[in-house]
């Protein structure tokens, strides 16, 4: 959920509240940020890449003059480099008009190639000045800016919360919503915008949470809102009234719930400076993964416990896959007490979100007594884990406060992407090319994981949960990088909603485990477009033929088309798939147990960090 803000006021100067709009989102990852402001009759954008503090200094340095209408945003780059012509707003047409975007224009090549040929020229790599030059030229040719907007939108096909000026249209700024969240509120000086209701509660706490498909037109009067198709609908304000305790919780009911709609953001940050797209590497912000530090390592031994052994799990499929390393991988605590053996040149890595699970810290010392070189992904730099390692990598998930663990987990799954990368990247055994389309393909993931909390996504899986919610238990399925995903599955449900549920490879499910599948048990079938995807199939014809009921979770529509029920998921690259599988399981979880009367945040006999054996 990249950051837009827009105000229209009565008076005053809008510019100081834009920026003030987009600190309050600058905990997201993103690497340049924006502003367009009406000024008389003309549109002034103001744009730099990198981190919000470089526009700041930049308008500080030189002050735009003052404007009562104006829009800002962040930007987490999908399309282009992060360059400053690249960042938002964008100009369309003859430059009467601004446009801010977060999301993904699926179609944005055709549309880009039609307009080129109706003399169209464009000053950057991205999708969204499709948008602003489709907007802007007809504006140019006279059309009102809403009628514009709504012409554009419904050519668009793809995702996107966006929010339009005109110099043109004084005092309006038109925006719209599908997928990426947009709200609005009515406040003192005039009416402000913004993708987060956290910027807007400083206004007012009465907002209007606009739905998939909606247009709004502001003006400092207040909102009206109408469907793509141009008819008037009504959106009555929602009353947010967050206390301290419910703003930590980002106004969710439970920190789980929060933490599981944060995924996005955490992917970007911990993505975020990283990547290098020029060299197709990643640059880790820590001493201890250069071409040369890594040149000896032969091997690696995973250690971890609980979820963060299901990101190993994961890591294993990606080290072994893209830089072609052997991964051993072992439970903490069974590790400390098999007598392993290490081969020289292996790498310990130990993998906790908080640094300080005693079987995990322990298993990493006894692998370093082995002489082992101990390295560590974590999400605590002040964690003994850390100080331990000989290099880390930081998961930036900020604090996880609920019990079961989702926004660390996918953390996870961002930081063994990126070593994955870095390892076959410093082994030779990745080139430029391939390193460049998989950074890309990554930085494509935000925006299909952030479709995932559409509205019509978060209904369906709480629907899903209702009707299951009293099986007799649950079996979770899945094959290669998507078995770990399972297993991750299954712990999810089992600690929040005590209901008894197992993770196992679909492959391995014919020698036992079928023994289970009769109508009153659950069987979640995970499945992605990629090689296992007809094998896994049948796995779900198998549960079917003995009475079982299937949920089929993925991104492979023919097996939506055969099991009872199904949780769509965006196509990705196979080696991402399991970052975006995981959400719906996690909601699932959630709903399941909320449903249930569970303490979702506390759930009975566990800790969030088992510090002791
Ligand atoms: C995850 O939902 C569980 N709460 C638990 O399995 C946890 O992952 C495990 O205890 C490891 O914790 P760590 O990541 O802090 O090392």
């Amino acid at each position: 959920m990249c950051g837009i803000v827009g105000a229209a006021l009565e008076a005053g100067d809008v510019t100081p509240l834009l920026i003030g709009g987009l600190k309050v989102l600058e905990y997201r990852g993103y690497d340049s940020a924006g502003v367009a402001l009406l000024v008389g009759d003309r549109l002034e954008i103001r744009r730099r890449a990198g981190r919000l503090d470089t526009l700041e200094g930049d308008l500080v340095a030189s002050p735009p003059p003052p404007s009562i209408l104006g829009i800002g945003h962040t930007r987490w780059a999908t399309h282009g480099l992060a360059v400053d012509h690249n960042a938002h707003p964008h100009g369309g047409g003859k430059g009467s008009v601004a446009i801010v975007h977060n999301g993904i224009i699926e179609n944005y090549q055709d549309l880009k190639r039609e307009l080129e040929a109706d003399g169209a020229v464009f000053q950057s790599e991205t999708d969204t000045e499709v948008l602003a030059q489709m907007i802007g030229r007809a504006v140019d040719r006279g059309a009102d800016l809403l009628d514009a907007v709504l012409a554009a939108l419904r050519r668009v096909e793809g995702y996107y919360a966006m929010a339009a000026v005109s110099a043109r249209s004084p005092g309006r700024i038109v925006a719209a919503r599908n997928g990426p969240p947009l709200a609005v509120a009515r406040g003192p000086q005039g009416t402000y915008l913004a993708s987060d209701v956290l910027a807007l509660l400083s206004y007012s706490r009465d907002v209007v949470f606009l739905e998939d498909h909606d247009v709004a037109e502001l003006t400092a009067d207040g909102v009206r809102v109408v469907r793509l198709d141009g008819s008037t609908v009504e959106r009555p304000p929602k009353h947010v009234d967050w206390d301290a305790e419910a703003v930590g919780k980002g106004g969710y009911p439970h920190y789980m719930l929060k933490e599981i709609h944060e995924q996005p953001d955490v992917l970007a940050r911990t993505a975020f400076e990283r990547i290098d797209l020029e060299r197709g590497d990643v640059l880790f912000d820590s001493p201890g993964w250069s071409d040369q530090e890594l040149a000896g390592i032969q091997r690696v031994q995973v250690v971890a416990c609980g979820t963060a052994l299901h990101a190993g799990y994961i890591a294993r499929y990606l080290i072994e896959g893209l830089a072609r390393l052997p991964v051993d991988l072992d439970y903490a605590s069974e590790f400390r007490y098999r007598d392993p053996v290490l081969v020289p040149g292996t790498m310990a890595l130990a993998i906790s979100q908080s640094g300080e699970t005693a079987d995990t810290l322990e298993a990493q010392r006894l692998a370093a007594k082995l002489g082992a070189a101990p390295v560590s992904i974590c999400n605590v730099i002040s964690s003994s884990l850390v100080r331990e390692s000989k290099a880390h990598i930081l998961t930036k998930a900020g604090p996880e406060i609920g019990v079961a663990s989702t926004k660390a987990f996918v953390a996870q799954l961002t930081a063994a992407y990126l070593l994955a990368i870095r390892l076959g990247r410093a082994r030779g055994v990745l080139d430029v090319a391939t390193g460049r389309k998989l950074l890309a393909d990554l930085r494509l993931l935000r925006p299909q994981l952030e479709s995932m909390f559409g509205e019509h996504h978060l209904d369906h899986v709480r629907d899903l949960a209702d009707r299951h919610r009293n099986a007799k238990g649950f079996l979770f399925l899945g094959r290669g990088i998507n078995f770990p995903i399972a297993l991750e599955g299954a712990l999810k449900l089992k600690e929040i909603s005590y209901m008894h549920a197992e993770g196992y490879p679909a492959g391995e499910m014919k020698h036992g485990p079928i023994a289970l599948v009769e109508p009153s048990m659950t069987t979640v079938v995970i499945n992605s477009v990629g090689r296992v995807a007809d094998k896994v199939r049948s796995n779900i014809e198998q549960v079917k033929a003995r009475g079982g009921r299937v949920i089929s979770v993925g991104s492979d529509a023919k097996s939506h088309a055969i099991a009872e029920e199904s949780i769509p998921v965006p196509t990705s690259s196979e080696w991402l798939s399991p970052i975006l599988n995981v959400v719906p399981l996690q909601l699932l979880a959630y709903h399941i147990a909320n449903l249930r009367g569970c303490d979702i945040d506390k759930p009975r006999n566990l800790a969030k960090s088992v510090t002791v054996e």
